[in-house]
C-alpha cells in the first residue's frame, strides 16, 4: 500500500520542493498549506493532495494527520516555532505516525553555538524524546535566500546588501535538501541519523555576485553593510527583535568564516553531487 507522507510548510522554500519531488514517487504526498490559495500550484502535481493546516489550531492538525505514515516537519522561523513543533509532534504521537523527519539547521549541535542553532536543538530534542523514530536534517544557508530576500534590489539596482563581509559560506541548493528528504521519507535505514547538509564548495557574497551577474547577463554587486543598518532594515520590515538579533548573530558567524563547513552527505544519501552555486545561478537567472 502507498504510504501517506505529510509535509508541513508545504508552500515554503523547502516544503514545496519536497512535494514536487515526492509527486514523482509511488506515495501519497499530502501538502500541509497555511492558505489554500498559496497551495493551488501544488494541487496540479500527480499524487498530491492539499490540506489546510494552522500549526496553532488543533482541529486543523487532527484532520491533516489522519492516516499519515510519515511526517516531514518544517516550521517557519518564528517566535512561535517551539510551540508549533510541540503541537505537530504531539499530534503525530496521537495519530501513530511512524517516522518524523525534522528540518533543522547546520550548527544546531554546536555548544554554545548561536541562538538560531539553540532554538533548533530544543525542537530536535522534542522530536527525539517523542519516542517516534526520527531523522534530523541540518542544512547550511540556502542559495534560494537570494531569490527570497535579494531579488528585488538586484532587479531594481543590480545590488544586494548583507552584513557578512567576505566570509565564505557553504550554501546549499534547497533542491538538494529536498532530494535528501525524499530519500529519507521513502527509504529505510535513516532512523536516528542526523544529516549535516551543505553545498559542494564555499562562496563569499562577492563571488556569488559575480556568478549571478554572469548568469543574468548584467552587473550585480554585493554591498557589505554595517550591522546597525541591517538591523534597522529588518525592524522596519517588522521582523520581531529576537529574530533580527538571531539573524545578525548568524551573519556575524558568516563574516568570521564560521559557516564554511563542507560535508559530502548529499552525495552519500542521494548518490548525486549537490548543485554548485554556478548551476543555481544558471537555473534561477530569470529571478534576478
Ligand atoms: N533560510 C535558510 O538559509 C535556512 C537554513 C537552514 C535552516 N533553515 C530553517 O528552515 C525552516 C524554514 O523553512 P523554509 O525556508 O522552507 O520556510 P519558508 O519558506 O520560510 O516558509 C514558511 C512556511 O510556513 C508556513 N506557515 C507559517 N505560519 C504557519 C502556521 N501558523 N501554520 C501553518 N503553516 C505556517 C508558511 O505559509 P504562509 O506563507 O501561507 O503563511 C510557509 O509555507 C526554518 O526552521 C529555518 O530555521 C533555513
Amino acid at each position: 500500500m502507498r504510504q501517506t507522507i505529510l509535509v508541513t510548510a508545504a508552500t515554503g522554500t523547502v516544503g514545496r520542493e519536497i512535494i514536487k519531488q515526492l509527486s514523482m514517487q509511488e506515495v501519497n504526498a499530502r501538502a500541509g498549506v497555511h492558505s489554500i490559495i498559496k497551495g493551488e500550484n501544488l494541487k496540479r502535481l500527480p499524487g498530491v493532495e492539499i490540506v489546510e493546516i494552522d500549526f496553532r489550531d488543533p482541529d486543523s492538525l487532527h484532520a491533516a494527520f489522519t492516516h499519515v505514515d510519515r511526517l516531514m516537519l518544517i516550521t517557519p522561523l518564528s517566535e512561535e516555532q517551539m510551540e508549533m513543533t510541540r503541537n505537530l509532534v504531539d499530534e503525530a504521537k496521537r495519530q501513530g505516525v511512524k517516522h518524523i523527519v525534522k528540518l533543522s539547521a547546520l550548527g544546531a549541535g554546536a555548544e554554545p553555538g548561536i541562538q538560531l542553532g539553540r532554538w533548533h536543538r530544543e525542537m530536535e530534542r522534542y522530536v527525539e524524546e517523542s519516542g517516534i523514530p526520527y531523522t534530523i536534517l541540518r542544512p547550511a544557508g540556502f542559495m534560494q535566500n537570494l531569490v527570497n530576500h535579494s531579488a528585488d534590489t538586484i532587479k531594481r539596482e543590480g545590488k544586494f546588501y548583507m552584513p557578512v563581509g567576505d566570509g565564505k559560506v557553504s550554501f546549499i541548493d534547497t533542491r538538494d535538501i529536498a532530494a535528501v528528504a525524499v530519500e529519507v521519507l521513502t527509504g529505510d535505514n535513516h532512523e536516528g541519523n542526523i544529516y549535516e547538509l551543505t553545498g559542494p564548495e564555499t562562496y563569499s557574497h562577492q563571488e556569488m555576485a559575480v556568478m549571478l551577474g554572469e548568469a543574468a547577463g548584467k552587473e550585480i554587486t554585493f554591498v557589505d553593510v554595517p550591522e546597525d543598518a541591517a538591523r534597522n532594515a529588518m525592524l522596519s520590515r517588522h521582523t520581531p527583535e529576537p529574530i533580527a538579533d538571531a539573524l545578525l548573530e548568524l551573519y556575524a558567524a558568516h563574516k568570521a568564516g564560521k559557516s564554511a563547513k563542507v560535508t559530502d552527505t548529499v552525495k552519500q544519501v542521494t548518490g548525486r553531487e549537490p548543485h554548485t552555486f554556478r548551476q543555481f545561478a544558471k537555473d534561477y537567472h530569470e529571478c534576478f
